[in-house]
């Protein structure tokens, strides 16, 4: 009875190792079932020891085949993905799908269970379509015009290219590098728009001075014959003041005046002054060849009428008045020389 026991479980040891051992060589039927399925890849995937062993067994070219079992199967090619995975000895073809145009692609020979999903280019991120998904690849995408590429390929984001506002383009923008501008004229214009107001704010306050000068100078002499065309020299005394003249009597000076003056110049003068043409018809022709004389009296003839009072300042006024101007200053100078 003893016997038969050991007998029966050293039977049983030598089946559980042969068992082990038959496993471990020929991992084929009792797996071919989940195998055939169609769930992912990953969870069909035999124990690391199994799969080391079934390389090393057989040799399947890697990149149109693929392992399966004891078999090498053919891959699916590009554009397509493995509806189920395996083969048989007699026909290594795997059962394969095309992938959905336009939606998805498969750019390598593969057993995958499904094809990958194309891509799309953002753009809000900058990117547009360079090339549409197909079976075989997935969409390429590239920067919009106005934008380049800030990272390595393939590229995820790109941005706008610099518009070198006010500046110079030296090199425009690229796919994979930004506009390159020419700073220095930008630096210019900065310069540029702040001088330019400063030379014109300088401008315009030259132009108010000067503006201001010419008007009053021209009030000064609007002035002048104001006092001139006053008959009893009623002006206020401030503004006599600056045009202020002695009534000094002017009979010395009268020759020193007369060669100051032309003959018309003189004419012209006690004319303005309302001397008669009769008295001063009579004076040339008492002095018919002599015109110096003809001068002198013609003067002393306005100021015998006139009187001291005023006298000077009509004179020089006047001649101001007949714009003998030159004339004026030049006696000025001669009746003050005198007498300093
Ligand atoms: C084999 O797979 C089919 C479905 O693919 C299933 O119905 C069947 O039960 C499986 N057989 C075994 C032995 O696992
Ligand atoms: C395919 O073979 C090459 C060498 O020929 C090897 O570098 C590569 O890793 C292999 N690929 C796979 C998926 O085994
Ligand atoms: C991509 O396909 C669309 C239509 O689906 C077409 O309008 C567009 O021009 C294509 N783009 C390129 C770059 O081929
Ligand atoms: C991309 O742009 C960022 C700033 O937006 C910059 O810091 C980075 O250096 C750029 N990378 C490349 C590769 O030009
Ligand atoms: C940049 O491109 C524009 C046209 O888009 C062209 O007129 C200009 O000459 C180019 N500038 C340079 C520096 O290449
Ligand atoms: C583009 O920029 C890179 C550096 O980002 C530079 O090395 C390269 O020379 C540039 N290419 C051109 C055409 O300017």
């Amino acid at each position: 009875m003893r016997r038969r026991n050991n007998m029966a479980k050293k039977l049983v040891l030598c089946l559980l190792t042969l068992c082990l051992a038959f496993d471990f060589i020929t991992p084929g039927p009792l797996h071919e079932n989940v195998s055939m399925s169609m769930t992912p890849r990953a969870h069909k995937k035999p124990g690391p020891v199994k799969s080391i062993f079934k390389r090393n067994v057989i040799g399947c070219r890697n990149d149109t085949q693929y392992p399966f079992q004891d078999l090498c199967c053919d891959s699916c090619k590009p554009g397509s993905f493995a509806k189920r995975e395996g083969c048989t000895k007699d026909n290594p073809t795997t059962s394969c799908e095309k992938c959905i145009d336009g939606e998805e692609y498969m750019d390598n020979y593969n057993y995958h269970p499904k094809c990958r999903r194309c891509g799309h280019c953002d753009t809000q991120h900058g990117l547009e379509v360079e090339k549409n998904c197909t079976i075989h690849q997935n969409v390429k995408c590239r920067c919009r015009s106005g934008y380049f590429c800030n990272s390595s390929e393939p590229c995820r984001h790109c941005d706008p290219c610099d518009e070198c506002k006010g500046g110079k383009i030296l090199e425009n923008c690229t796919q994979t590098n930004n506009t390159r501008c020419d700073r220095t004229e930008i630096v210019q214009d900065k310069t540029a728009s702040i001088v330019a107001p400063v030379v014109v704010s300088i401008v315009v306050v030259v132009a108010i001075v000067i503006g201001a000068m010419w008007y009053v100078r021209k009030k000064k002499k609007t002035k002048e014959y104001n006092v001139k065309e006053e008959p009893n020299g009623m002006l206020p005394l401030e503004e006599m003041k600056p045009l202020h003249y002695p009534d000094i009597d002017l009979l010395p000076h009268i020759p020193v005046i007369a060669e100051e003056m032309r003959q018309s110049d003189v004419k012209a003068f006690v004319r303005r002054l309302n001397v008669k043409p009769s008295r001063i018809d009579v004076i040339i022709n008492d002095n018919p060849n002599d015109g110096a004389e003809q001068k002198i009296k013609l003067l002393e003839c306005w100021y015998q009428e006139h009187g001291m009072k005023d006298a000077y300042k009509t004179l020089i006024t006047t001649l101001r008045d007949l714009r003998f101007r030159a004339t004026a200053d030049k006696i000025e100078e001669k009746i003050n020389g005198a007498r300093k």
